[in-house]
């Protein structure tokens, strides 16, 4: 009798093992390993590596909102898929999961706290984010002298005067500029040797391998490069030139190719 109560309470202690290793310990570390850890732990093919504090506190500096929508619905042009390609998992997984990754670099109170005052900002243009090197909502003249092209607009779309663009003053000036570009009329062949120009400045860039073609004012560039910040520069060499009314950038990264 004594016997067949321990063996029962012995059982039970080891089926509560289990179901206690599912439900709290089978979180969010297993979920990261078997998801997530192949691009992540070793930071392969452009992902940033979990625990390494200076990627991650340059990451979340616009907020962990728009750092779970990346998450959620992926980043073009790279091989961070919607959900890392895991459909089955819930937005909440998937935030989870996010916060598992950031906790794991340890990043510094004020870095939290920063990033947290950057979304009370609401802003998610990303073109915008990235001017926005010290994340305090508005570019600066600094900022802005990273695109010559905006700088010299600062004046004319500074509505209230302030020597810095706010986040609508900055859409508005990208909108203006891009009719002003389309109204521009230009050969097709001006365009591609324009466009042939910009990207033989851009560093890293094998212009060799880049197949430009112009048709109507519509700009195509295809080709494999070696990553994805590359097609963006690459991109962002070309997209102000007058009398492109649109492009279409068909650039591949080599990684979207070697991956298994
Ligand atoms: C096939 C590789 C791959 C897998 C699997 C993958 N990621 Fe990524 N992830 C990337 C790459 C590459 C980037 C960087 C993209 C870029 O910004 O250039 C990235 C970026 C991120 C970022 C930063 C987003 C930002 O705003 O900067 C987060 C957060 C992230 N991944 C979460 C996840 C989570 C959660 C999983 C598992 C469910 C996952 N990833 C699975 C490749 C992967």
């Amino acid at each position: 009798m004594m016997t067949m109560f321990r063996l029962w309470f012995v059982s039970l202690f080891i089926v509560g093992l289990l179901c206690g290793a599912r439900v709290f310990g089978a979180s969010v570390a297993d979920s990261y390993a078997d998801h997530c850890a192949r691009c992540h732990a070793a930071g392969d093919v452009g992902a940033p590596k979990v625990g390494d504090r200076a990627e991650w506190a340059r990451r979340i500096g616009p907020g962990i909102g728009l750092m779970y929508r990346s998450a959620i619905e992926g980043i073009p042009n790279t091989q961070m898929a919607a959900k890392g390609g895991y459909r089955e998992l819930s937005d909440s997984d998937i935030k989870a999961l996010v916060d598992y990754m950031v906790a794991a670099a340890a990043l510094p109170a004020a870095t939290l706290k920063a990033a947290q005052r950057y979304e009370t900002f609401g802003i998610t243009n990303r073109d915008f984010i990235k001017l926005d090197r010290n994340f305090d909502g508005r570019l600066s003249q600094d900022e802005l002298a990273a695109d010559p092209v905006l700088l010299a607009n600062l004046p004319r779309f500074d509505q209230n005067k302030d020597g810095t663009l706010s986040v609508s003053e900055y859409e508005r000036l990208e909108s203006t500029l891009e009719q002003e570009r389309a109204a521009v009329s230009v050969e097709d062949s001006t365009l591609l040797d324009g466009v042939r120009s910009a990207l033989a400045r851009v560093k890293g860039l094998s212009a060799d391998g880049i197949k430009v073609e112009a048709s109507g004012g519509t700009v195509t560039l295809t080709g494999i490069v070696t990553d994805a910040a590359v097609a963006r520069q690459a991109y962002d060499a070309v997209r102000r030139i007058a009398g492109i009314k649109k492009i279409d950038n068909r650039l591949i990264s080599a990684h979207l190719l070697t991956f298994d």
